[in-house]
């Protein structure tokens, strides 16, 4: 008999910058195409523009998950009812049990900073941060406020990705995840991110490009600012 085939890895992304950096631009390229697709749509935009049917209440999306859990398939939903730490808390419990019923899912969460604090990840989804990668699920938290959101994403993304960002005390948060010199992300001009796969440490840079209604992505790799190539990242501008 052969042996049981190993599922793939889930794979957890931070993702920072300020208002208009493109964080969402960014990760809607990562999730083109993904046939389970849920998120956290907290200022409805993912569904306002047709990428995920919305969902205005939490009831609502047990009921839509309660059915799924029959026979997994496509489902590309986004939850666009009240937004504050206590549905978020239900949301997330909902949304392991959606990513645990099959694998491949891609779970989105729209501004981590207004529903997490500096500290401890609230409990649901600490959970989905730490053991979704168990059950081939998938993770973007956005955020425009690094400093300002739970660590726990930070502490176990498998990418973190920077866009422009404007508070110095987010900045420094990234220069220190990302384990670069902080003027690199001062440098950084809207659309323009650096990010760091932390499991094989590669640093790369691109600029996010939308081409006609299909996004487009350019990506440029550079070299570690440590090892003196810092210039190319420098001459991603133009
Ligand atoms: N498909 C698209 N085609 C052209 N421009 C786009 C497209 N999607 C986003 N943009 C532009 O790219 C920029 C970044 O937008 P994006 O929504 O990704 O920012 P963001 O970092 O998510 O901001 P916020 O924190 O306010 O949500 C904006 O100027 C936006 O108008
Ligand atoms: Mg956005």
């Amino acid at each position: 008999m052969a042996p049981p085939r190993r599922r793939a890895d889930g794979e957890a992304f931070l993702v920072c910058g300020s208002r208009g950096s493109g964080k969402s631009g960014w990760t809607r390229q990562q999730c083109e195409g993904a046939e389970r697709l849920l998120v956290w749509d907290s200022v409805g935009e993912w569904s306002r523009d047709g990428l995920v049917k919305p969902v205005r209440s939490l009831q609502q999306l047990h009921d839509l998950i309660t059915t799924d859990l029959a026979n997994p398939g496509p489902f590309r939903y986004g939850y666009t009812g009240p937004v504050n730490s206590k549905t978020f808390n239900t949301f997330c419990k909902l949304a392991f049990v959606w990513m645990k019923a099959a694998p491949g899912g891609v779970l989105v969460v729209e501004e981590l900073a207004d529903v997490s604090s500096p500290g401890k990840a609230p409990e649901g989804w600490g959970e989905i941060v730490r053991k979704g990668r168990h059950y081939s699920g998938s993770i973007y938290g956005l955020t425009q406020r690094p400093a300002e959101s739970d660590k726990t994403l930070a502490g176990n993304a498998d990418v973190i990705h920077c866009g422009r960002l404007s508070f110095p005390t987010d900045r420094k948060t990234l220069a220190e995840y990302l384990d670069v010199p902080v003027e690199m992300i001062t440098e950084l001009p809207s659309l323009h991110w650096l990010e760091r796969d932390m499991r094989t440490r590669e640093l790369r840079g691109g600029i996010l490009t939308f081409s006609g209604n299909r996004d487009r992505q350019t990506r440029i790799l550079v070299g570690d600012p440590y090892v003196g190539r810092r210039k190319k990242v420098t001459r991603l501008p133009g």
